[in-house]
């Protein structure tokens, strides 16, 4: 039930704090993570992660790799599961799979499932839907306690993922006695997270407008950003398209000049995300190069890199959980854009909720 929500997505996205506090009381005993010890095991004696997943799932996992790189020291790779199922890499000799899927249906995945229990090799479902097929499939399940997604837009299993993620690499990485992983204070940051999401949250008026200033007329429009910014502005982006129908690229902002940037031209929306100490400042001349060629630019800052003509401020968090507060303002821009369209935000044209064939 929506209640008083003229759409899901809008009360998804509204539901984000409280599933961030939902996973700490989850999955969390005192200040550690409590997870099965046979899956740490089984993650600690595989040398290589394959994480497999479609759309808002494999976005999700790319920020899981990074997290796993860091804190557990294992090599993890991030595969688009249409693209795996049928073309596998050379894997490595004692691979672990983890397949990210919010409805544990997807046929693409489920097609990669199949091929590493062939070969029994172990895996774990990241999954909302307890008992579904890629759960009941994979030797171990992770739940996501989002609650029902109805949107068609994947909006708070998107942060419900990468928080699980983060548990999981901090667990993994406590069991492999990663020094990172011991220092990395995840339930207190998480109840950071929570009320970051509740502040963003709260300041939809103000991004009604800048949705409507911005983006309800272009028909192409860029999000960019450098390592961990990029992997969400691709996900920031995929929310235009799909539900505002604003052609989008999520870009790897150092990438542009190579080429893309010839597509900038009057008014073309480029949106930054600059979170990260070591790339603000490039990215951030990456805006003014798109600037210089008539782009409206606007940017995504973390509050202590924030400068005094920043569109979108959000909370200070740990480097490697910033996904979870960036990707809230592009959730909202996207919905505004749609709404202001008159478009059925929870319904986009073509699109199902749960794509089960191939
Ligand atoms: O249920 P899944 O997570 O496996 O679904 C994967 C994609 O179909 C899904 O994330 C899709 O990209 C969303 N509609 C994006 O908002």
């Amino acid at each position: 039930d929506k209640g008083a929500y003229p759409f899901y997505m809008l009360k998804e996205v509204d539901e984000q704090p409280a599933v961030m506090r939902k996973l700490v009381q989850k999955y969390f005993k005192d200040d550690q993570p409590q997870l099965d010890e046979k899956l740490l095991q089984d993650m600690a004696d595989a040398d290589h992660i394959y994480i497999v997943g479609a759309g808002t799932s494999y976005h999700a996992g790319l920020i899981g790799a990074r997290m796993f790189e860091r804190l557990t020291k294992t090599p993890t790779t991030v595969h688009i599961s249409s693209e795996f199922a049928y073309e596998q890499p050379l894997l490595s000799n004692k691979p672990f799979f983890i397949f990210l899927s919010q409805s544990g249906e997807t046929a693409d995945s489920r097609e990669v499932l199949v091929h590493v229990n062939e070969h029994h090799w172990p895996s774990l479902t990241i999954t909302n839907v307890d008992k579904s097929t890629l759960s009941r499939e994979a030797t171990y399940t992770l739940l996501l306690y989002a609650g029902p997604e109805i949107a068609v837009a994947s909006t708070k299993a998107y942060t419900a993922q990468i928080a699980v993620e983060a548990i999981l690499a901090k667990a993994l990485g406590e069991f492999k006695q990663i020094p990172e992983a011991q220092d990395f204070a995840l339930k207190q940051q998480l109840g950071i997270v929570a009320n970051g999401m509740q502040a963003i949250t709260d300041s939809k008026d103000k991004i009604e407008s800048l949705a409507a200033h911005y983006l309800s007329k272009p028909r192409n429009a860029f999000y960019i950003g450098r390592g961990i910014d990029w992997s969400v502005s691709l996900e920031a982006a995929l929310k235009l398209k799909e539900i505002s129908y604003v052609q989008a690229e999520g870009f790897a902002s150092g990438e542009l000049k190579h080429g893309t940037i010839a597509l900038i031209e009057k008014n073309t929306p480029v949106i930054g995300i600059v979170t990260q100490d070591r790339t603000a400042g490039l990215t951030r001349s990456n805006l003014e190069e798109t600037e210089a060629r008539g782009a409206n630019t606007l940017t995504i800052a973390a509050r202590h890199l924030a400068k005094e003509d920043d569109t979108i401020v959000i909370p200070d968090v740990d480097p490697l959980l910033t996904p979870l507060l960036s990707v809230l303002p592009a959730q909202l821009l996207a919905y505004y854009t749609s709404l202001g369209k008159g478009l059925d935000v929870d319904k986009p044209r073509n699109l199902a909720k749960s794509v089960t064939v191939q």
